[in-house]
This record gives C-alpha cells, structure tokens and sequence, in this order.
C-alpha cells in the first residue's frame, strides 16, 4: 500500500478521522477477540465442559452446595476418557500417604524446643547449613521397602504416594538436578524410591509420588510458601529454580519412575505461565494423574481435602480426603495423639460414603521405621476390610444426600441391571432397626458381610425398614448388604433431617476440629 494516495477534504477529514478511529476501534476489538480466542483455543483444547458423572444404574446424591466451579485449565478428553483414565483411582477408595524426609532426625524438636515435624526448617527457620548438618542422621539404617509395601497391602490400600522431595528440597532418588539428595547428601548413600516403587508395584499396588514444586528451602530460588528467605543461602531467582531444579526434577521423577500419581503440594507463585510446563509434562503422559494441587488455575484429575470429611459428596472430579493418623504428616517424636482404629474405619466409611478415596499418612524415622501405633491401625483396617472391602472397594457414594443417624452407605451398580447397596451401621439401634428413609422398593435380599446371615427388610411409609439381628458382630462398622433389582429411586422423604443421633448417638468425624 503506498501512502501517497490523493489528499482528502478537510470536512471529510473529522468524519474520516471518526471513521479512522472507529475502524481502529474495531480493529482492537478484532485483534482482542482474536487474541482471546487465540489463548483460550490454546488451552481451550485443555478445557472441555465439565459433564456430570456418566449416566449409569447409580443414582447419586446430590452435589454440595455453594462450590463454583472455576474456569481452569483441564485436560481435553471426553468424561468417558477421563472416566476410564481415573476408573483405577476411583475403584481404588483407599491409599498410604509416607512423609518421610530429613525433617524426621530433628523429629520436631530444634534447639530443645517443639517447633513442628516437616514444617520444622520454616517454622524453627533453620539456617541451611544446620539444616543439611540433620542428613547425615537421616540413615535409613532400618529401611525395609518390601515391609512397607507389605504393610500397605495388610493395610487394604490400593495405592501409594511417597513424599519424593518436600518443602525441605531433600530428595530421595539420586536426582541429577541437585546434590542435596538421599545418595550425595545423607547418611543413607542410596536412592530410597526405587526400591519402594518396586516392592509396592510388586504387590499390585499402584504407585505415586509427592513432589513441591513451588516451595524449596534449600535449593537457591526455591519458594518460601508465606514467608521469605531466613538465610542469604537460599536466595536466588524463584523461576530459575523452576527452571533449573523443580521442573527438570519433576520430569525426571515421571520418566524414571512412571508414577500413577503425581501429587503436587502449595501452590505459591505458580502462574499460569508457570504451572502449564508442569501441566504438559502430566498431559503428555496419558496414564499419570495429578491432584489438584499444581496452581496458575490447573484443575487435576481430583480434589484433595486435607484433614477435613466433606460434609456430602462433591459433584463432577474425583475427591481424595488425606489425613494423618496421629496430627503430623512428618515423624514427631512427641505426638502420640493417635485417632483410634475404629475411627480411621468409620472414616473410611465416610468418605467412601461420599464418592471419595482416603489417604491416610505414615510418617516414618529416620532410620526407616514405621512407628508401630501407625502401623497396628493400619492392620486392623486392612482386617476390617477384608472382611467388608466389597463395600467400599469400586463402589460409588450412597444416594443419600446427608448422613444418617446410624452411619453410611454405599453402592454398586450390578451386571444384571440392579444395585447392591451397602449399609454401613456404625451404632447399633437399640430396637435393632435401621430405617433407610425414602427408598420405596423392597430389597431381593439381604445380607451381612461379617458371617453372611441373612437380613430382612420392608416397605414402610417412610421408607424402608431392615430389620438386624440381635448384637453387631462388629462395633467398628457392621455391613449389610441389600441386592435392589432396580437403581435406587428415592422419594421426597430422603431430605432427610441432619444427623439427630436419634436413634444411637454419633459422633460425625467430618464435624470433628481440624487436627492442625
Ligand atoms: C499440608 C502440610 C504439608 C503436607 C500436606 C499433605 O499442606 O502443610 O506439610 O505435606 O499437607 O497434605
């Protein structure tokens, strides 16, 4: 185009200068719309609509209240290929959580004091030097991988997730991207992962790892979460670090180990510009699943809860619940504030309950040895389950939207067009009846899990009564089972009052204080 074009008339010239400017105008809003559409074909291809869970015999309860579902950055898959892709995890309802790092030498005390277990270098603000001085403690002396993955498979779990590198920065494989490691830098001399992969995946267990991506106390850049550098040996450049160490540590992690899981942990700093090299290296491995936990607005393939029971389910992703068994993540030397047996069982009823998975936490010594409180709790769940694992084991959240007095259920779609539901009883009713508000049609049959007698059960007005025998076989959580012949349809009845402890007093774990 030449400029030099004939001059126009000056008259013309406002009219044209307007009509320049609404053409430049537009021509923004082109260029923005352009644009925009630009970016979000980029992700775009990231972000189908969220659908509900796929049609099927299952009726779910519905969805809690008052969660917006933020625009995010998800995968682009159809929900039957997100479905089948987190079939394993939903199916899998229970995993190990192991927080095991430096942090357990110090075992929450510095300099005399209680300060915290794997907050304790933030917390204590350990200067680095001091810090990197507990690795040569960190032994690993008494570190049997295969115990662990027998533990876990005596547990019931289905899954594993280890916490790979932690706020701390320490990593357990011998990682080239950093000497502060299990092999260069501690009393250990040895990569601690491989052998668990191999020892859980030997058992048929799937297998998963933590890593902070954002946060690293010792690796120069690394992030200080809330706070900010406490010694001049951590500063750096926070997108160096991730440059340099988190995302290259992070890839390796998956093309070394394969992972089932990635579980990423604290968010801070992390952008969308930031997070998206994390969120390619998940996406380009089409069997690796992530939580929620990455930043810069990536979604995951599930919700974590930390600490916390839902109080219902949570419509659309896949909830994982993480707890620790006594109140720290990372071994304390000092906390033997153990939950009970029977209240890690009803937890797991809970969530299960609730259409989510528990992760429930270890936390190792130095040396490598499972304190045996944690342990014992873990058997008498895996007891627990392999009597009533049918219950919980590749079911779906009951239909019931709040919980019943008595306990809990759950269900399962059957082959032949039915559902077996699964009626937790967590308190025994004194007149030995359950009522299952709402439900209007009769049961095939019925069944206890624990010994198999079997259950009667009828229609009322108010919906379905069953009948128990006398005592419960199990004061933890007693099953029973009811063959429907059709999906469960419930009337107007199943708003059901909250939790009145009418019939047998409970204690509803999800109103339990958070334990931190
Ligand atoms: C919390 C703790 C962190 C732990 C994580 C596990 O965020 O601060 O240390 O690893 O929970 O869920």
């Amino acid at each position: 185009m030449n400029v030099h074009r004939a001059q126009r008339s000056p008259r013309r010239t406002n009219r044209t200068r307007r009509g320049v400017a609404k053409e430049r105008r537009w021509t923004e809003l082109l260029a923005f719309a352009l644009l925009t559409s630009l970016v979000a074909r980029s992700f775009a291809a990231e972000t189908p609509a969220a659908s509900p869970t796929p049609a099927s015999a299952i009726r779910m309860a519905p969805p809690a209240a008052g969660l917006p579902e933020l625009p995010a950055v998800v995968r682009s898959e159809t929900t039957e290929q997100q479905d089948a892709r987190l079939r394993w995890f939903r199916e899998a309802r229970f995993g190990l959580f192991i927080h095991w790092g430096v942090y357990a030498v110090p075992a929450g005390f510095w300099q005399g004091k209680p300060v915290g277990a794997e907050w304790i270098m933030f917390q204590g603000q350990i200067p680095v030097a001091d810090y990197r001085a507990f690795a040569r403690d960190f032994t690993a002396a008494k570190y049997d991988p295969e115990a662990w993955a027998q533990l876990a498979a005596d547990a019931g779990v289905k899954y594993v997730v280890i916490t790979a590198k932690h706020h701390d920065g320490f990593a357990l494989w011998d990682t080239h991207w950093s000497d502060w490691n299990a092999v260069k830098a501690s009393g250990a001399k040895r990569d601690l992962l491989r052998p668990l992969a191999d020892a859980v995946r030997a058992k048929g267990l799937r297998f998963g790892v933590y890593y902070s991506q954002s946060q690293d106390w010792v690796n120069p850049g690394g992030g200080k979460g809330r706070g900010t550098a406490w010694d001049d040996a951590q500063k750096g450049d926070f997108d160096e670090y991730l440059a340099r160490i988190s995302l290259p540590q992070a890839r390796e992690l998956v093309e070394r180990f394969d992972p089932d899981i990635l579980w990423w942990d604290t968010e801070y700093q992390m952008t969308p510009e930031r997070a998206r090299p994390f969120f390619d290296l998940v996406t380009s491995h089409p069997r690796l699943i992530h939580n929620s936990r990455l930043g810069g607005g990536v979604l995951g393939d599930f919700r974590t809860s930390e600490q916390r029971i839902p109080a219902s389910a949570m419509l659309g992703r896949a909830l994982e619940v993480n707890m620790t068994i006594n109140r720290s993540w990372g071994y304390r030397s000092d906390d033997l504030d153990y939950k009970s047996a029977q209240q890690l069982i009803r937890n797991l009823s809970d969530i299960a309950s609730k259409d989510g998975n528990y992760l429930l936490n270890v936390g190792p010594t130095a040396e490598g040895i499972i304190p045996e409180p944690q342990a014992e709790r873990l058997r008498a769940i895996g007891r627990w389950l392999k009597m009533n694992g049918e219950a919980i084991y590749a079911t779906r959240g009951g239909p019931f939207s709040v919980p019943l007095a008595w306990g809990r259920t759950t269900q399962k779609a059957r082959a032949d067009g039915g559902v077996t539901l699964y009626v937790h009883v967590w308190e025994w009713p004194k007149d030995g009846k359950i009522l299952l508000p709402g439900i209007r049609q009769n049961a095939r049959a019925g069944r206890m899990l624990a010994g198999g007698a079997a259950v009667t059960s009828s229609v009322a007005s108010d919906g379905l009564v069953v009948t128990l025998p006398g005592s419960t076989p199990d004061p933890d959580v007693c099953v029973v089972a009811l063959d429907f012949e059709k999906p469960i349809e419930l009337g107007e009845a199943a708003a059901l009052p909250s939790d009145t402890g009418a019939s047998g007093t409970l204690a509803d774990p999800s109103k339990a204080p958070p334990t931190h």
